[in-house]
């Protein structure tokens, strides 16, 4: 029976999701991926990891559904967004690649945004350091003889695109978040691109997520078992290609990823840009489709933190500290470990605890990194609620929507009903997986990109929305009381 390979390089793992034509699950595999911070806010990874991982977890799934992997039809490939890969005349990385969650360069990024404000509303955002545009800046200044040499700027899936099919392509929703798309137009933006000192020569070509852009190469094909005519899809950033694998594609449908980053996503029927909420208006990975979102750089990945740092494994404490829950937390934990972007485009905020006393216990300190991750998420309804966007049933996927108890936690925060999908923790790699099977067989997006089926609809509990009100103020003022300081802390830093 014909399958489809979604693949998706994430920050914290490559995954890899293989479906049949029923879109049944055949075989998952997951290969860690480690963040290098070689210096504070520089976030990188070398995209030959990535490729090795990719081989590592196709490898898996042939140890587990050989049969099914010989007959894959398509590929379809999802990927962290905003990374800059930056390659050489021979395709080969010039240095590591500069990650979403890269703070650096946050002095290119305000200049940019001051010097080409007008630019904003045509690329769906003010710039922000984390994008790729600002850091190709940086680069111009700080690493000249590299930027000298760039001869193309890749999105990290595209790097694998690259070595399966020798394409140097992106599809818009990854180009999206680079800064140069022109998004009402679906094209690069030859104004931006002169901002950071490039042009389209150095751009790989467009394509939607949903069309083919090439087939592998018959090498590879051999070494993973494939067979010969294997499509690789445009395929998409991982934001939209959790859309995608949720069926989001409609107006109006909103979803939360609750994964290493979180994402409150909106899906439109027209770009609307609101670059002064802090949202991105982006492309979607469907043809003639946009969406808005608000993009928070910390989600799952405090609670992994924070149950490394008490030694602990995430079910069990998570466990206990629904156990021990009586009320919101007096606890207050801001969740900006790697800075913020919606609401705050602050690459200088810090995780902070707030109200410790002799009495905390483990679990009070679980359930503080619960609610100020769902506290941003407050944040984030409030700027799409600025844009102009009404909210009112929405759906959680990513690592978080495990937890039922988070998502409790998190409908009364919002004051929001949340619905809790049957295997809504596959993301972005099942969404990618669709989109190969729509560039393989031609299909309408919306015959192929359903909603997946309902486990529960978790509705928000009237004494506790009200309860949590006065705490998201308090979490608010928090950050406006310590914004002054983050930003002398990283003076010293650098000094
Ligand atoms: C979206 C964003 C993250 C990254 C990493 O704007 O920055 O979703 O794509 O997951």
């Amino acid at each position: 029976m014909p399958g489809y390979l979604g693949i998706d390089v994430g920050t914290s793992a490559v995954k890899a999701i293989l479906v049949d034509e029923r879109q049944v699950v055949l075989a998952e595999a997951d290969i860690p991926l480690l963040v290098s911070r070689p210096q504070a806010l520089w976030s990188e990874q070398d995209p030959e990891a990535w490729w090795q991982a990719v081989c590592a977890a196709v490898e898996q799934l042939r140890t587990k559904a050989p049969s099914a992997v010989a007959d894959i039809r398509g590929i379809g490939l999802s990927g962290q967004m905003h990374g800059a890969v930056l390659l050489d005349e021979s395709d080969k990385p010039l240095r590591p690649a500069i990650l979403w969650n890269d703070g650096r360069s946050f002095r290119e990024a305000e200049e940019l945004g001051s010097r080409y404000s007008s630019l904003s509303r045509v690329m769906g955002v003010i710039p922000m350091p984390g994008f790729t545009a600002p850091k190709l800046l940086w680069l111009a200044r700080n690493e000249p003889e590299t930027f000298r040499a760039v001869r193309k700027v890749l999105l990290p899936k595209d790097y694998i695109r690259l070595k399966l099919t020798g394409i140097r392509e992106t599809d818009m929703s990854d180009a999206a978040g680079t800064w140069w798309l022109d998004e009402a137009a679906r094209s690069w933006s030859d104004e931006a691109l002169a901002a950071t000192g490039l042009d389209r020569t150095q751009m790989p070509t467009l394509i939607e997520g949903s069309q083919p852009s090439g087939t592998v190469r018959s090498e590879i094909a051999r070494e993973w078992g494939l067979r010969s005519d294997v499509i690789v899809a445009g395929g998409a950033g991982d934001a939209a290609a959790g859309a995608v694998g949720l069926g989001a594609i409609e107006d109006g449908s909103a979803f939360i990823s609750l994964g290493t980053s979180g994402q409150f996503f909106v899906t439109t029927r027209n770009f609307s840009p609101a670059p002064e909420a802090l949202i991105h208006s982006f492309c979607h990975a469907v043809p003639d489709r946009w969406f808005q979102m608000a993009a928070m750089l910390n989600g799952a990945s405090c609670l992994a933190w924070a149950a490394g740092l008490l030694r602990g494994d995430i079910a069990d404490l998570l466990q206990r500290t629904e156990a021990a829950y009586r009320k919101p937390a007096d606890l207050l934990f801001l969740p900006y470990l790697t800075g913020e972007r919606t609401p705050h485009n602050d690459p200088y905020a810090r995780g902070v605890f707030f109200g410790l006393s002799p009495e905390t216990r483990q679990t009070d300190l679980v359930q503080a990194v619960l609610e100020g991750v769902a506290f941003s998420f407050a944040d984030a309804k409030q700027c799409l609620e600025h844009a102009g966007t009404t909210l009112s049933h929405v759906g959680l996927i990513g690592g978080g929507s495990r937890s039922s108890f988070w998502t409790r936690i998190l409908a009364n925060v919002l004051d929001l009903s949340l619905i809790r999908y049957e295997g809504s923790d596959k993301g972005p790699a099942f969404g990618a997986a669709r989109l190969a099977r729509l560039a393989a067989t031609g299909e309408r997006p919306e015959e192929v990109c359903t909603g997946p089926a309902i486990i529960e609809t978790i509705e928000p509990e009237a004494h506790l929305v009200d309860s949590y009100r006065p705490r998201i103020e308090a979490f608010r003022r928090l950050y406006s009381a310590l914004k002054p300081e983050f930003g002398r802390a990283a003076s010293i830093d650098r000094t």
